[in-house]
């Protein structure tokens, strides 16, 4: 009998796990895959690991511009995969010993709810059947493979990728083709275009990067076309032949020749077959429906992390966790989805937090915003020859309380989340000036912006 049992070693699970046990719930973690979930094994860190090699690379190529020579730099695809399988594995070991120091007990199984017994929940794995007071789901999302016809048969034959063989993939192509221009295609098309493979990006929008900022997001295009990407909006992705996709551009029917295709389109919630029906777990669109306090709506029973759909961001899974754990430790939690940064780890960064231009238009919210260029920071300056990055302000006209901000230059993910704190902390512009930024540095274009703001 346990207190917890989670279903899902991801981001979500091992980090309710290990908060769990720390207060002392006697916790249960399947894992049917790897521990680290994708994060850890096929998304995130192998993802950056990749795109660090391809920046150090980058800037070889462009070191003139600062005076310095690194004449015939090369890059050895081979080599990237093997350091990302040495850093993946470095992180999940660590997770693994993590979990087994906090005393939470793990089975390398997928498990299945059972249903409910007088005892607790029950849930089933190997032939074994397991019950807890409390139950947290955690089994994650993976790639959409929406019923495009070819699309299937691609992944089969191993000419169409998801991410997951994306980031294990050893044999560059010489023509990509990526099918969505979202976070995933704009990543994995980064690290292509700098690896010199010919990259076309197929986007149904007339935008790139979803619900990024227009204004940034069409610097981030530009920024990607210098480099040699083709990018082609509007087009809609009707179907996928044995060296080409076809797609719909103003009515008609195109196509363009590649020897693999990158599918990223989104992602969905993982479901199906973990028995959500023997428990009657209600479900929207395929994710499980949540509160902001992690509940499902079956009493003892919660979810976190891509499963409920909400925001599919590890940080958003980290947060979801614990806060199912302080509820079921009966300290009242609640997450605050207003002020969750994300990051797009393209050269250059893209990162956001709370309301665009766009976001507030839409829900009718009275705003100043205000964009000043990066070329207000010296810092910036000083290590970006040509950079051309921005940070957009969208600020309350009313409260004068900071609602949003969008920034497209380096070190923007490691600046945004001070821009998130003033967010969730609801700060006035007039409290924002009274802060000391270190200078010289990136983060500097915030006060900057602040400064320029006039109500
Ligand atoms: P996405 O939702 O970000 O982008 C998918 C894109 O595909 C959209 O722009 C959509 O308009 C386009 N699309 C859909 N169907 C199409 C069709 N038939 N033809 C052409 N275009 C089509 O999904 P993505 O990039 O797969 O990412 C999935 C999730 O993973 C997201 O929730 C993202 O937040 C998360 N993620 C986050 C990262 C980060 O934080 N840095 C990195 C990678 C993924």
């Amino acid at each position: 009998m346990y207190d917890l049992i989670i279903l899902g070693g991801g981001p979500a699970g091992y980090n309710a796990a290990e908060r769990a046990a720390e207060n002392g719930l006697k916790t249960l973690l399947f894992e049917g895959r790897a521990l680290g979930g994708v994060c850890l094994n096929e998304g995130c860190i192998p993802t950056k690991t990749l795109l660090y090699s391809a920046k150090i690379y980058d800037y070889a190529k462009h070191s003139k511009e600062y005076g310095v020579s690194f004449d015939g730099a090369t890059i050895d695809h081979n080599a990237v995969i093997d350091r990302k399988e040495k850093v993946v594995k470095m992180l999940v070991g660590g997770v693994g010993a993590s979990l087994k120091k906090l005393g939470v007990e793990v089975v390398s199984e997928f498990a299945k709810i059972k249903g409910k017994s007088s005892a607790g929940i029950a849930v089933e794995a190997g032939g074994k059947e397991y019950v807890g007071t409390h139950l947290l789901i955690c089994t994650g999302s993976e790639a959409s493979v929406p019923p495009i016809p070819g699309l299937r048969e691609s992944l089969k034959s191993g000419f169409g990728m998801t991410s997951r063989e994306f980031l294990s993939n050893r044999q560059l192509p010489k023509e990509l083709v990526v099918i969505g221009g979202g976070v995933i295609g704009l990543e994995m098309a980064s690290y292509m275009c700098s690896v010199g493979v010919k990259v076309t990006v197929l986007e149904m929008m007339d935008y790139i990067a979803g619900p990024t900022d227009r204004e940034i997001s069409s610097t981030l295009q530009k920024n990607y076309i210098k480099k040699g990407v083709s990018f082609i909006l509007g087009a809609k992705v009707t179907s996928i032949g044995s060296d080409c996709v076809n797609y719909e551009l103003n009515g008609k029917t195109q196509s363009v020749k590649c020897d693999k295709v990158l599918i990223s389109i989104g992602r969905r919630a993982n479901t199906k077959d973990i028995g959500l029906e023997n428990l009657g777990i209600l479900t929207e669109r395929g994710a499980i429906v949540t509160t902001d306090e992690m509940k499902t709506s079956v009493p003892n029973v919660w979810a976190a992390g891509d499963v409920n759909g909400k925001i599919m961001l590890a940080h958003t899974g980290y947060r979801e966790g614990e806060v199912a754990v302080n509820n079921i430790l009966g300290k009242s939690d609640r997450i605050n989805y207003n002020s969750i940064p994300s990051v797009i780890y393209t050269n250059p960064e893209v990162a956001a937090v709370g309301e665009t231009s766009e976001s507030a238009k839409a829900k009718n919210l009275d705003v100043i915003s205000q964009t000043l260029t990066m070329k207000y920071s010296g810092r910036y300056v000083a290590e970006n020859e040509g950079g051309d990055g921005i940070v957009k302000l969208v600020v309350d006209r009313k409260h004068q309380t900071l609602l949003g901000v969008s920034m497209i230059g380096n070190y923007s993910s490691e600046i945004i989340y001070g821009a998130a704190i003033m967010i969730e902390k609801a700060m006035r512009v007039e409290q924002i000036k009274k802060l000391v930024f270190p200078h010289p540095t990136v983060c500097e274009i915030i006060r900057e912006a602040i400064n320029q703001i006039e109500f």
